[in-house]
């Protein structure tokens, strides 16, 4: 059941514990998991934010045991197409297979370990490692090894080539985004995104059309930061004032996506227009009172989406190291008349609404990345009301982390 809360009127902020949470909560007392009944508990540490440590831990836990988005599927549209990504460092390559099966492997060589895929590009053949020559089939196999029995010996005794083909990653796809889950043994993704694909089922998402042009940054902080501070707007004021004269703080609501995921939405979303013109809209949003909602949900650990009347947000942040995130966001509109040449400045609008406000949150999260080096912070606190999304994404890092 989703659970609603409006921030101008006071909500009642009972958080759902996951099974399992109270026998947690005891046993972490001492640990940086923060107490689910006092909001004021400081948060994470400033070394879940600074330290290689920290991160290591990241990526064997909150990036390998659940779904992360690496990638869209109109990267690999045609067969033969492979395109080389990462998550929190680890490489990563995905591949569509000539049956049109989109597959990801780790991108490594079986033979000494170089990165095989460097750039994107569509593979004629097979994939071929620039090292020694070694080939494999777009399904992983590998096919030849020349000279790795000696000269002219492409083999010897005891070699095993069906054991060394790429090492798969367990791979499944939503709308166009696609998710890895490097552990191999998270629940089914469907199950994951259930709570997600249920708040947004009025919405015809299977309308969604990809701009071409993208927005991609770095910048230094800790990818934590910049998921806490897309799930919050207790900033909008203060940080947006523009976006803030079109969308005010107090019109934000907040929503509960299931006990893993995050959400929170504005009332108040009006199109962009230019000479009278808007762009086109999801179909029947009257019948479900969406005509001027916006919704964000930020699903675990580091996708964030958005769904506007008429756009679809997918942005992706992805730890570079402790200090230094890349950010990906690609954009979504509604139908094929949205895609028109004409539409493109219409289309243009809100992608550069969102590159000037990311600009003005960068500035502010690469300060909380600095005040992460004050030997007096101490975790900070948190507003019951406007900032839940950020402590239970704290809390979800914590537990995830320290196991
Ligand atoms: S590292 Fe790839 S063939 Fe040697
Ligand atoms: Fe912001």
């Amino acid at each position: 059941m989703t659970q609603e809360y409006v921030t101008s009127a006071p909500p009642d902020l009972t958080l759902v514990d996951p099974p399992g949470t109270v026998q947690r909560r005891e046993m972490n007392r001492e640990s940086s998991v923060i107490c689910l009944d006092d909001y004021r508990h400081p948060g994470l540490p400033a070394e879940a934010y600074t330290s290689a440590r920290y991160l290591k831990q990241e990526r064997a836990t909150v990036f390998s045991q659940y779904w992360v988005c690496v990638g869209l599927a109109s990267d690999i549209p045609q067969s033969g197409d492979v395109y080389p990504t990462e998550v929190a460092g680890m490489p990563i390559v995905l591949v569509r297979d000539r049956a049109g099966t989109l597959r990801a492997f780790h991108n490594i060589c079986s033979h000494r370990g170089l990165q095989l895929v460097s750039q994107p590009c569509n593979v004629q053949g097979n994939l071929r490692c620039p090292y020694h020559a070694w080939a494999y089939r777009l399904d992983g196999q590998l096919k030849s090894t020349p000279h790795f029995g000696g000269y002219y010996n492409h083999s010897y005794d005891g070699f095993d080539q069906n054991s060394k083909g790429l090492s798969p990653i367990r791979c499944d796809q939503w709308l166009d985004l696609v998710f890895v889950n490097l552990s191999g043994d998270a629940p089914p993704l469907q199950d994951y995104l259930k709570p997600v694909v249920d708040r947004w089922a009025s919405y015809d998402l299977s309308q969604l059309r990809r701009e071409p042009r993208q927005v991609t940054l770095q910048c230094n902080a800790n990818w934590k930061l910049a998921v806490e501070n897309f799930s919050e707007s207790y900033h909008l004021s203060w940080v947006h004032p523009a976006l803030n004269a079109c969308s005010r703080m107090e019109d934000h609501f907040g929503f509960d996506v299931g006990n893993i995921h995050v959400g929170q939405g504005s009332l108040l979303y009006k199109s962009g227009e230019i000479e009278g013109r808007s762009l086109p809209t999801f179909p029947n949003l009257a019948a479900h009172q969406k005509q001027t909602v916006a919704e964000y949900v930020t699903v675990f650990p580091n996708l964030m989406l958005g769904v506007h009347p008429d756009y679809f947000l997918v942005f992706v942040a992805n730890p570079l190291s402790p200090k230094r995130t890349h950010e990906r966001m690609t954009f979504y509109f509604v139908g094929d008349a949205a895609m028109t040449p004409e539409n493109q400045p219409l289309r243009h609008l809100p992608m550069d609404l969102w590159q000037d406000t990311n600009d003005e949150d960068i500035a502010m999260i690469e300060r909380m990345q600095i005040g992460r080096n004050s030997p007096r912070f101490d975790g900070g606190c948190f507003s019951p009301e406007l900032e839940q999304t950020v402590y239970r994404f704290q809390q979800m890092i914590a537990r995830a982390v320290e196991g």
